[in-house]
């Protein structure tokens, strides 16, 4: 039976480790999985997820330091946290990559270090970071021709993110994710080429819904819905078979009969997955939001370095935790409700 589960950093012997109720929110939503986005930097410059003009960028003093995204994460960690993506902008432009890398999977309690990345320095960084305990990578990619790929991302490397594709496959990533996100009239002819990668290679393709931010020029028009994709592949290929996913689950997942990978869709737009959310994010300005699309934000850089202890932190986290709403908008209501841009986020 294919999983889309990862290996674990560390056998915890308390599986059933205490949850701090500082992660429960009033739903009773148990909240494990903690997002970082370590940059507001990237080396690509994608349609869908920044402005054309670029962003704004925070001053260097008022990101987070290693020092204290660490000093959050074991706080987290020690609440109940069990695992922590590293995303960005490109988290992998950060000079501290590894180090970070190391420092956070040997947190105790963490039990996976994973990371989303665009894939154009992974292949020659990625045995040192696999070293440095980072056990799962989901990578962007839009498009299998080289020169969409470059309208899409203002930039060249397709060839570059195709090779750290394999070379997580060669490192034995298992499965490598790779996130396509559909948008009509570029690449929702791509689907079933998507879809054939996963024939001969342990990948996971996951089609994603285009989803509004700030400055990305979201339009109904260009989202290709759920339906209308799995329509595609199942037009083209048979036995598709749903996988039980578990009820945190991002994805709507399947595998194919005779196929090594997998297919997924990431529904936001069409069936949202709230029910079973359970991401934080702390943002690299030290703001931390618990809901993607909600616009809340709460400093946590602004106690620390006013001195705070820990108690003060758990308070301001729980309690934002606590106002976290049971689902987001509709899409037409998100597209007009300002947040911020996709790279400042980091999905
Ligand atoms: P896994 O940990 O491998 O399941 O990955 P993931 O889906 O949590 O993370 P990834 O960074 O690969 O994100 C894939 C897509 O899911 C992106 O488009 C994200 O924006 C979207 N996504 C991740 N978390 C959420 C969420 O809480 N809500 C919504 N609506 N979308 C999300
Ligand atoms: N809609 C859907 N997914 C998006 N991503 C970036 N912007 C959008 C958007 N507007 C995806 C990226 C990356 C992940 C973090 O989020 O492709 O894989
Ligand atoms: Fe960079 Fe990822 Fe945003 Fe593309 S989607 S500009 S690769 S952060």
């Amino acid at each position: 039976m294919y999983s889309t589960s990862c290996e674990t950093l560390s056998e915890d012997p308390s599986k059933d480790r205490a949850i701090s109720d500082m992660l429960i929110d009033s739903f009773g939503r148990i909240h494990t999985y903690l997002r970082i986005s370590l940059t507001e930097r990237c080396n690509l410059r994608c349609h869908y997820c920044m402005p054309a003009e670029g962003v704004e960028l925070t001053p260097s003093p008022q990101l987070l330091s290693q020092d204290e995204i660490v000093r959050l994460a074991s706080l987290f960690v020690s609440s109940g946290v069990d695992k922590i993506r590293l995303t960005g902008g490109e988290p992998t432009i950060r000079k501290d990559i590894e180090e970070l890398c190391l420092q956070l999977s040997n947190l105790k309690g963490l039990k996976t270090l994973a990371m989303t990345t665009n894939g154009i320095t992974l292949g020659k960084k990625l045995p040192k970071l696999k070293d440095s305990g980072l056990n799962l990578v989901n990578i962007s990619l839009d498009t299998l021709v080289p020169a969409k790929f470059e309208f899409m991302t203002r930039r060249k490397g397709h060839g570059r993110v195709m090779e750290s594709i394999d070379a997580a496959v060669k490192l034995g990533y298992n499965p490598v994710k790779v996130n396509c996100v559909v948008m009509r009239g570029f690449n929702d002819d791509e689907i079933c080429d998507f879809v054939e990668l996963t024939r001969e290679r342990p990948i996971n393709v996951r089609f994603i819904e285009f989803m509004p931010f700030d400055g990305n020029v979201w339009n109904v028009k260009k989202l290709v819905p759920y339906a209308e994709m799995l329509d595609k592949v199942v037009e083209k290929f048979t036995g598709l078979q749903r996988i039980q996913d578990h009820p945190t689950e991002t994805a709507k997942n399947f595998r194919i009969d005779g196929h090594q990978g997998s297919v997924s869709f990431i529904t936001s737009m069409t069936e949202h997955f709230c029910a079973g959310c359970n991401r934080l994010r702390l943002l690299a300005d030290g703001n931390f939001k618990v809901c993607l699309f909600g616009p809340s934000e709460v400093s946590l850089r602004d106690p620390i370095r006013l001195g705070e202890g820990d108690d003060k932190l758990r308070e301001i986290i729980g309690a934002a935790v606590k106002r976290k709403k049971a689902s987001h908008a509709g899409m037409f209501d998100l597209a007009k409700t300002p947040n911020r841009p996709m790279i400042h986020i980091g999905g």
